[in-house]
């Protein structure tokens, strides 16, 4: 059967629906339902996330909670994780209570420039480029100015221009290698409507120069668009604290946990095969947080993940030392985040998250952010290097088999009451579940 179809974006909600369901449920009538089922009750918020995206046929729902306790410079927060995993907020949540204890996290912008780019081929002679670029650079500024006025009155805008010869890598190749301050903003439309008037007026420009011969003048604009490569957008978050002070647990010396969690963190800064899961616990947190609060989790990632091969080799973006009995354990990571802009005005979820956290600036939302990803690397690591995670994992895995399973309010209390004492498996609930219900 075909399945393909045109026009399906001009299609009506409630037809793109029909046709869904008919072409690809057996049981259509069912799938039309829960789709609905999941449609929000009140018509507008629902139009409002209509139109977030094309084709919208219902709304995903992710669960959103809160992780209290997190002591930032001082101030206390309780941070919003958007997030469907289960031990994510439980093991973030315990982290910030055991470094509340301890002094709480430090934290410090080191720096927020966004790069964008203009990629461009050029074929002729490069000193005659390069003194067109000096000529032309004060015009790509000021043909600008209408997008840039508002962002400059506010103190950001464009830092530099910069023309830059990538010839060695591709025949002909150039960019206009451009920085940014965007300030609140994530600034992703700014910068790309900068660089698509700076095309423009290069376009305009280069036949009016006439030191150009006509060939050269055959410049072709490749693309226009900002760079998710953000390593001088850099917020650094710290914990530190005396080693005999890390006693929590019994089962081990601090000094033996402090040394535990030190290798560990060595490990994943030299072997890729861990530094990937390591940093994916890190990105547990700082997902979750920065899809709470309406910034783009995909442009995170992947800055994120290119920093972390900054040195040529996937590394641990974490670090950990102990020193003259002290215990530090830090990170540095870029992360391009706004508080103004996109979803951040539109989704009434993202502005409850953001006002939980005071209606943070850009900068202390990096800070924020940063935390998460640190706690939830320090929790990992503190189960993996004592107790392992299993224990945590399936203890909140319990629910989600449970519900898997369709247990009713008393069963689940009965279960998890006998799970206190029992090592949680897939298999151990349900055959305890069976036996509940052969044997209630
Ligand atoms: C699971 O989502 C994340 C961990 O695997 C992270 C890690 O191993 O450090 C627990």
């Amino acid at each position: 059967m075909s399945k393909s179809i045109s026009g399906f974006s001009k299609l009506s909600k409630s037809k793109k629906i029909d046709w869904i369901v008919n072409t690809y449920f057996s049981n259509g009538q069912e799938a039309k339902r829960i789709l609905e089922q999941y449609w929000h009750i009140d018509e507008k918020i629902q139009q409002l996330h209509d139109e977030f995206i094309e084709n919208t046929i219902s709304n995903y729902y992710l669960p959103l909670g809160v992780a209290p306790n997190f002591l930032i410079n001082g101030k206390v927060y309780t941070i919003p994780m958007a997030i469907e995993e289960s031990s994510v907020v439980a093991a973030a949540s315990k982290a910030a209570k055991f470094w509340l204890d301890r002094g709480g996290f430090k934290t410090q912008v080191i720096s927020t420039t966004k790069i964008g780019q203009v990629h461009f081929m050029y074929h002729g002679n490069p000193d005659t480029l390069e003194a067109f670029f000096k000529d032309v650079k004060p015009k790509l500024f000021q043909d600008a100015k209408p997008i840039t006025k508002n962002m400059e009155q506010r103190g950001g805008g464009i830092l530099d221009i910069t023309l830059r010869d990538k010839t060695k890598d591709i025949k002909g190749y150039y960019q206009l290698h451009t920085s940014f301050e965007t300030l609140d903003a994530m600034g992703a439309n700014f910068i790309n409507s900068c660089l698509e008037q700076f095309a423009k007026t290069f376009k305009q420009e280069v036949l009016l120069y006439k030191d150009f011969t006509a060939e050269e003048q055959d410049i072709q604009i490749v693309m226009s668009i900002l760079s998710n490569y953000v390593p001088d957008c850099l917020v650094r978050a710290e914990v530190s604290c005396p080693v005999e002070d890390l006693n929590e647990d019994d089962d081990i010396s601090p000094e033996e946990f402090a040394s535990k969690f030190v290798q560990a963190v060595n490990i994943a800064e030299v072997e890729p095969y861990r530094a990937v899961t390591h940093n994916k616990g890190i990105m547990n947190g700082i997902d979750a947080v920065v899809l709470a609060t309406g910034n783009d989790f995909r442009a995170v990632e992947a800055g994120v993940h290119a920093y972390a091969s900054k040195g040529g080799k996937y590394s641990s973006l974490t670090h950990a030392k102990i020193e003259n009995g002290m215990f530090t354990f830090w990170m540095e990571i870029p992360l391009a985040l706004g508080t103004v802009g996109g979803l951040t005005g539109l989704h009434p979820l993202v502005k409850i998250a953001l006002e939980l956290l005071h209606n943070p600036s850009a900068k202390e939302l990096m800070q924020i952010v940063a935390v998460a990803g640190l706690a939830q690397n320090f929790a990992a690591l503190r189960s993996l290097t004592t107790t392992g995670i299993q224990k945590g994992h399936m203890k909140m895995h319990l629910l989600n088999i449970l519900n898997q399973f369709q247990a009713t309010d008393d069963e689940k209390a009965s279960i998890i009451n006998y799970f206190k004492t029992h090592t949680v498996s897939h298999s151990a609930v349900v055959d305890a579940l069976k036996k509940l219900r052969t044997n209630p």
